[in-house]
């Protein structure tokens, strides 16, 4: 009687532990990086909650491979360094892919981590060409890239509001920098650049190299950069009455921009990013969800929501949560997204990605031009 006890107790000792080590294998984990923390913090919680909003609704249909969904966030605090190790943490936790970063600084180091091991990447708004051009096979971007925005940027100076005497500030990063000289490159002979220079992430006085640009007196100042330094540069520029108008990349479409500015300066700024997605019928319904759950749509939430929902498509079509298979399917497929059908091109960004110009009006951000 006592050996059967104790081979009962054996086995059913050996079932909890047995049943406690698939329970870990039984989800499939993919990992959410961006600033979570800091200054840019809204980016990093709207990629957050528009990648919750569709693991939900693919866990509420039973999840995928016969596995739940499970998301880990990585906090890179729009940091490069950062990023490494979260990259690193989140591949040690057994992340089957990755969306994110938010920051091309952040994407680009942090991608060579998740190429060495396998892992595929979507990034909802890292839009350096860098980042594509690398011939890492797994790194995919569902946003467009700086040199269409610097493009359209620019052929908006030109052809519609036909402007030469430019100012350009940029944040010194690899997206502000590049986004700016992107910019530079397309205005082209006809511009005449006044002033073209850089400003450090996390400053808050910029007074000193507002007022040298004021008097070389442009007709615009454009900004590569993120929206806390663009909000307090209009407000700066305000403040000591430089009144030309001010332009900016996707980095600055954020409400914290007009808050930072303050409604009043801030009107009549523009900036570059894709068509506004209320205007998009497919959208509708993401955002419905997205507004009741969450307020206002964030701008990239949208493409954490797609970015997701291309990840699981492709695990899901692969049958195998295996890099170099799901990687493959996010090669082949072509994949419904909120903006219509997504196909990824060869070095991994999405065949079409349109940029119109943007205005802000009574506090709110509008589509405003389109080439
Ligand atoms: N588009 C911005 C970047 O690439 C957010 O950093």
């Amino acid at each position: 009687m006592r050996r059967i006890t104790i081979f009962l107790i054996t086995v059913f000792s050996l079932t909890i532990v047995i049943s406690g080590c698939r329970k870990k294998e039984d989800v499939i984990k993919i990992g959410i990086a961006g600033p979570m923390t800091g200054a840019q913090a809204k980016m990093g919680t709207d990629f957050k909650n528009g990648v919750a909003l569709a693991v939900e609704e693919w866990n509420n249909k039973g999840g995928i491979l016969g596995k739940k969904i499970e998301i880990i966030v990585g906090d890179d605090a729009a940091d490069p360094k950062q990023a490494v190790s979260v990259a690193n943490k989140l591949v040690n936790e057994g992340a089957a892919g990755i969306i994110g970063h938010f920051n091309s600084s952040c994407s680009i180091p942090a991608s060579d981590v998740y190429n060495r091991a396998g892992i595929p990447m979507i990034t909802p708004a890292s839009t350096n060409p860098r980042l594509t051009e690398r011939g890492y096979k797994g790194v995919f971007r569902v946003c467009g890239r700086d040199d269409q925005q610097g493009l359209i940027a620019a052929g908006f100076l030109k052809n519609k509001l036909k402007i030469k005497r430019i100012a350009i500030i940029h944040d010194k990063t690899t997206y502000g920098q590049g986004l700016a000289d992107e910019f530079k490159k397309h205005l082209g002979s006809n511009a005449e650049i006044i002033y073209y220079g850089g400003i450090t992430q996390g400053d808050k006085d910029f007074k000193t190299v507002l007022t040298s640009i004021k008097e070389k007196k442009p007709e615009i100042v454009y900004f590569g950069g993120i929206y806390p330094e663009a909000g307090l540069l209009v407000k700066q520029s305000r403040e000591i009455n430089l009144t030309a108008p001010f332009m900016s990349g996707d980095g600055s479409i954020d409400p914290k921009f007009i808050e930072i500015a303050g409604d009043k300066a801030a009107e009549g700024t523009y900036l570059t990013f894709s068509p506004d997605p209320k205007n998009i019928p497919a959208a509708k319904g993401f955002i419905e969800k997205y507004n009741a759950r969450h307020g206002e749509l964030g701008p990239y939430s949208i493409y954490a929501y797609d970015a997701i929902n291309i990840m699981l498509s492709a695990i899901k079509e692969a049958n195998t949560t295996e890099g170099k298979a799901v990687i493959e399917k996010l090669h082949s497929m072509e994949f419904s997204g909120s903006f219509g059908k997504i196909k990824f091109t060869d070095k991994g960004d999405v065949a079409d990605s349109p940029y119109v110009v943007w205005i802000t009006k009574n506090g709110k951000f509008e589509e405003y031009w389109k080439p």
